[in-house]
Parts: C-alpha cells; structure tokens; sequence
C-alpha cells in the first residue's frame, strides 16, 4: 500500500530531518552519479533514441520575415530518393506550442509567416541527409507583408501586456516629485541584445505511436507540463501522451516548452505509421526556437545626501510578436532588492517581427540586473561613496512594496564576505589610474539575487527487499545535478550509500516533478523526495518499535533504543511511499529570494579596446546547498555567461527582415574557456524554513544575476567610460 506524505507550505519547516545529519552526505560534494554513464557515452540523449522503422524528419522554413504563405509546392522533393512524405499541415507548425495559439488552419499549406525562417512543413526519408536535401527542393509561394523590423524607432508604440511572473506596470509613490527633491541622481538607458539560450544539446524528437498514443523521445526541460501541451497541440487526452527526457544536453529555458519539431515529428509519424524522429540544425535552434528578447532599460535612482535611495524607477521595454504575451520582466529583482519609498516598475512590448522570446537562463533578474546594478555603480560615483556601501545602505528590512519580511536574506552579508575575500579595500579607485603595459586594471563589483519559487512536486520511493531505494519523478537533469541531489536526500533520509540510491527521472510514467526551470527544479522535487522518504522513515520506524524522532538510519542499518538492524530485515516484501510538496501560504507570507555579491578585476587595452576579465570572486546565500560540488558549478555557470552578456554575446538581427545572422556557436560568441579567469566561489551557511522542507532556496539561474555588470563596472573602473549598450565590445571602448 501506498503511503502519500503531503505537504503545503503553509507554514515555516523547522527541524528537518536532514539537519540531524546521521549520513551526512547531503550538502557534501558528491561527484555526479550519472557521471560515468555520461563520459561513457551510455546516457541517452533526444537524438540518440534508437527505435526500429525509423524515419527522419527535416523542417522546411519560411523564406520571408512576414506575410501569407499562398503555396507549398513539395512536388519535387517528394520525388527525391528516400523521400516518404511532405507535411505541409498548418497545424504542424504551431509558431509557440507552449501558448497553443495559432491554432486554427485555414485550407493546406496556407498561413500567416510572423518571422524569417518559421518552420512551414517537414520532410520526411529514409535518412536524415535525404530529408535535409529534399527540404532544399520545396517551394515555398507566398504575399509578402509589412514586416516591423527596426525597435529603436518603434519604442513609442510599447503596449503595456498582461501581468506575468512580474506586474506589467507597478507604482508606489510619487516617482517624479522624489526625483525631483532628490540631491544625487541617476536617470539613464541600457541596452542588452537579442540573446540565444545557446545549449550544447540542439532539438530533437523521435515520435512513436502505438495503442496507448504517442510516445515522445526528446529533449524538455518540464516533462509534466509539456506533456499537457503537447496534448493541448494534438487534441489527444494527456494520457495518451508520454515524454521520455532521461538525459537534456542543456535547456537554459529553451527547452521549457515544446519546440516545432516535437509536434511536427508526433504528426509526421501519426500519418506515415513509423516513428519519425526530428533533429533541428543548430541554425534551426537559433533561429526557429526562442529567444530572449532585447530589453531598452531606463533606469531612474534618486538618493539623499547619504545615500539612501527614495527613487526608483526601472521601465524596461522589450520585444515579442503579435499576440504573444511574455514579456522580459526585466524589473523583477528591482521589486526587492532595494529600499525607497517612490518606486515605479514597468514592463512594455514592442511587436515585432523577430523569433519567438521566451524565458531563458534567468528571464528577469540577468537582463535587468546588467542595466541596474550599473546604475547603482553611478551613484555611488555620484554621491562619492564605495558601492558596497552604496548597496548596503539601501537594504531595507522588510519587503519595500509588500509589507510583508523576507525569508532569510543574508545580503549584506554576501556583499562584506565577498569585499573581505577579494580585497575590495586594496581596489583602484580613480580610473586610468592603474596600468598593466599598454593594459588599464579596473575593479568592479554588483549585487546580485533572484527569486526563489516552489512549484507542485511529486516523487515515488521504493524500498527494496534487498535495501535498495528506487525514486522516481518525472524531474528532469539538464546538467544541473538532479541525480546527485536526489541520490543525496534519498541517501541521507533513508540511511543508505549512494550506490544504493537508484534514481530514475524523465519518463511521464513517474509522478508529476517540478520540471527543471525557474531555479525551482532542486527544491520542489527534492522536497517531494524527502517527504516520501520521511513517509518511509515513519514505516521504518514502525518497525523498530519506535517513534521517528528516535530513529537513526546510518550506513544501511536502523538503530534505535540500542537496537542495531539491517534495514533489509524491516522491509519485508517492499516499502513505497508517495511525496508531493504544493507552494502555500508562505509565497505570500514572506519575500524569498537568493542572494549574492560579484567582485572582478578585468584588464582593457589601451590600444585595442580588448577587455580580458583577470580574477573573480562571488559570495552566495542560497539557503541549504545540497550539493556543494553541483550548486557551485551551477553558480560558475551563471558567472561565465554574465562575462559573456558584459563582452560578447548578442544574437544579431538582420534590420531588413528580422532574420538571425549569427546561427551557430562560432558565431554566436558565449564566453568560453580563454574568456574565463579563475572563479571563487564562497557560499554562506544558510537554511531557509520558509521556503521548502529542505531549507533550500534556487541556485541554479543565481550566478548570472548582476555578474555582467561587475565586469562593466570594472571596465569603468579602468577606463572612465561607461558604456551602456551591452555587450561591451572593444569598438565602444575607443
Ligand atoms: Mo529557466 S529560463 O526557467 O530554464
């Protein structure tokens, strides 16, 4: 029989089980469990799904930016060697699967085109290379449309769009009065591009049909969810769909929802009766799937003669296609980070024909940080006060919108630690002051933080008779350490060794998990674990003849009252038990958010402009870090892609069409092995009871939050210019 151990968070989770620390392997840092499996080549990934009768599926795009398609004409290509069949159906091509909206097809073939290179049909052969040629040879006919292409001079026609995760428009106070009385000012725009999530791992499905439905191989990020959407697309029940995402090269957001080919490959296959499995080019993940939109930030901070913000003002101005409802929320971290009294926070969107924009690797705070966190740098330069100082002068003591207190917050904290350990006071401090040869040295440093959420989460435990706990959740590990963290918690709860930990995600067949995204995955589906394995524990304990509380489980053995037994022997034919953690109260109880604090020394190049980042250190206050290992990897993550927004990455638009000009990773420049200096990375003890029973908060999209713009603090530092249009390549240095 099935126990199910449920919980809202309701309430704060004091006295886990976990901080009785009897095995103590969580927190430590274990190495990767799937590690081997990966470097042997044994992990499957979303391409590599071998099923029998396989076909091969290639997306055929739209040539034009915007318009009406009048005909597909796929004659030729069917006739090419190998070819089965061409899909031309509108319905296929659902520009935002995720959104579900578009759905309605006129006649065959014809639809609206809302950017360059949307997908319009599959080919289908006998081999990959078949389908891609033959993709070459179909005709796409169409009426071109008056596309909008240029954002700089479409700012004034932003709409404000529905609320998100963040308000679209926010006001508190009298924004331009306080700005007005204010003696130290900042009023100024920033600039970040287009940007790619850019995994290593490009899209793919392989589609499977049988009398249960359909069977879906690929890459997600959010199995639970997807699967709803990808029934919504298909018009089946959601039974009848089944994802299976053992292993995901990478999501960075871009992997949230289901992409074009995972519906085009499940129709594709449906009407040829063969799996078909579907691969995007790596142009194709660029240009065809999402992006995270450019933002246009004006940032307004007004101070007194302290230094104490009572303006704030962040209105940040972003991109999508018609109808489509994200916004960046730009402002999200503006809402907590910062006291002041007269605070406007607003989001807008501009229609544009250009890619799909989406969440991507910290939607919000990683856009937004890059244009406040150097607003804050020009204050303290302003007011003549060190910016740590700046920042820790304006943490207020409790949510300045929401009356409500913060969940733990070890912000200044973050900010003194990381200044000790970096040398903060040994810094320049008068730009151009400092060279290295024909090198100028700056310092710079910015705050960082993101929220913290907990979405509906739940997991299986089973017991083996021979001591074994099986979990499974249909979680997925996208590089983050999902298998570890929850080899771990099953590890240290049920007093077990890893190698007797089997933990098995990805597969719809497994309760509902948190899907990875958001920085929520290791919270809510850890504390879905733990609340099956404290189901357990309780019917170990039964056993034992004793209360929980007094139970040890260590090493595979039960002890309690001096009695010492082998768990096997108290299992019987099996145990299993069912968790499932709900958000509650407590979201509306307390603000939560991680924290943290970046310091960098970079190097600019008098003569070239060429700006090398030569040392890092960052502090963190993540609440319980489960895995010392998998979150400080996590974090490095974050950090090497803020060097990339400070230095190198855009996604370039075409101005005439919209069309994605950088398509692939040589083109598309994410910092890189050479762009990285060595990277420190402390952490604070911290254990958060508001947030989940672990006392964890989210770690995984932290790291970004603000690194960017500590390297464009220090470029300011070093040089005395401050450039506000990211990324800060070497032409707007000279
Ligand atoms: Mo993240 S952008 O929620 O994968």
């Amino acid at each position: 029989m099935t126990d199910t151990n449920a919980l809202t968070m309701d309430a704060p989770v004091e006295n886990s089980v976990l901080d009785r620390g009897a095995q103590g392997v969580i927190g430590k840092a274990l190495d990767r469990v799937d590690g081997p499996k990966k470097v042997a080549g044994k992990a499957t990934y979303a391409a590599e799904y071998a099923l029998d009768n396989l076909s091969y599926g290639y997306l055929v795009r739209a040539p034009f930016a915007c318009g009406r398609i009048t005909d597909i004409d796929a004659d030729a290509a069917r006739r090419l060697p190998g070819v089965l069949d061409v899909i031309t159906d509108y319905a296929c091509f659902i520009r935002n699967p995720a959104q579900g909206n578009d759905t309605e097809a006129p006649e065959q073939g014809v639809r609206e085109v809302a950017y360059f290179g949307e997908p319009v049909a599959i080919v289908v052969a006998e081999s990959y290379e078949a389908a891609r040629d033959a993709g070459e040879a179909v005709r796409v006919s169409f009426e071109p449309g008056e596309g909008r292409f240029d954002f700089d001079g479409r700012l004034d026609e932003a709409e404000q769009p529905e609320d998100g995760v963040a308000p679209a428009h926010f006001d508190q106070g009298d924004l331009d009065k306080a700005m007005a009385e204010a003696p130290h000012r900042v009023d100024a725009v920033w600039t970040t591009p287009s940007q790619n999530s850019a995994a290593m791992e490009p899209h793919a499905s392989t589609a499977c049909w049988d009398e249960d439905g359909l069977t879906l191989y690929g890459a997600y990020q959010m199995p639970a969810s997807d699967r709803q959407q990808l029934a919504d697309a298909l018009d089946l029940p959601v039974e009848q769909v089944r994802i299976i995402s053992a292993y995901v090269g990478g999501g960075f957001g871009s992997k949230l929802g289901i992409a074009p080919e995972s519906v085009a490959a499940a129709l594709a296959a449906k009407k040829l009766g063969r799996p078909v499995k579907a691969v995007m080019t790596r142009q194709q993940v660029f240009d065809a799937t999402v992006r995270r939109s450019n933002t246009h930030q004006r940032i307004r901070l007004g101070a007194d003669a302290e230094g104490r913000l009572n303006a704030i003002g962040h209105e940040t101005i972003c991109s999508n296609l018609p109808r489509e409802d994200f916004f960046e929320p730009a402002g999200i971290g503006t809402h907590f980070l910062y006291g002041g009294a007269n605070r406007r926070i607003t989001h807008d969107i501009v229609r544009m024909n250009r890619l799909l924009s989406g969440s991507m690797r910290a939607p919000g705070e990683a856009a937004g940080m890059l244009a406040l966190e150097c607003a804050m740098d020009e204050l303290a330069e302003a007011i003549g006060l060190d910016p740590v100082e700046l920042r820790k002068r304006n943490d207020p003591q409790a949510d300045p919108e929401k009356n409500i207190p913060y969940s733990t917050r070890k912000f200044t904290q973050c900010l003194d630690e990381g200044a000790a350990r970096f040398g903060w006071a040994e810094r320049n401090r008068t730009p151009g002051d400092r060279r290295d040869g024909e090198w100028l040295i700056g310092h710079g440093m910015a705050a960082c933080c993101r929220s913290n959420m907990l979405m509906p989460s739940e997991a299986r435990v089973a017991l083996t008779p021979q001591g074994v706990a099986v979990v499974e959740t249909d979680m997925t590990d996208i590089g983050t350490g999902t298998y570890t963290i929850l080899t771990q918690i099953a590890g240290e709860m049920l007093g077990l060794p890893a190698d007797r930990v089997d933990v098995r995600l990805g597969d719809n067949r497994f309760p509902p998990g948190a899907g990875s995204g958001g920085s929520f995955g290791a919270g809510s589906s850890g504390s879905s674990v733990y609340l099956a394995c404290q189901a357990l524990r309780r019917n170990l304990a039964e056993a034992m003849d004793c209360d929980e509380k007094d139970l040890t489980l260590k090493d595979g053995e039960a002890v309690a009252h001096n009695r010492r037994v082998p768990i096997e022997q108290l299992i019987g034919h099996g145990l299993d038990a069912h968790g499932r953690i709900e958000p509650g109260e407590m979201e509306k109880k307390a603000t939560q958010a991680s924290y943290g604090a970046h310091f960098c020394e970079v190097a600019v190049n008098a003569v070239t402009g060429e700006v090398r980042v030569r040392r890092w250190l960052s502090t963190f206050a993540a609440g319980r870090i489960l895995n010392e290992k998998t979150a400080r990897s996590q974090c490095l993550g974050g950090i090497v892609f803020g060097i990339g927004a400070a230095l190198t990455e855009e996604l370039v638009h075409d101005a005439r069409n919209g069309k994605v000009v950088n398509r692939d990773l040589a083109e598309y420049h994410v910092a890189t092995n050479a762009d990285v200096p060595q990277i420190e990375v402390a952490f604070l003890p911290e254990r958060d009871p508001d947030a989940n029973p672990l006392g964890s908060k989210g770690i995984g999209e932290l790291g970004i939050s603000g690194a960017g713009a500590a390297v464009v603090n220090a470029i300011y530092n070093a040089t005395g210019k401050r450039v506000r249009d990211y990324p800060v390549t070497p032409d707007k240095l000279l």
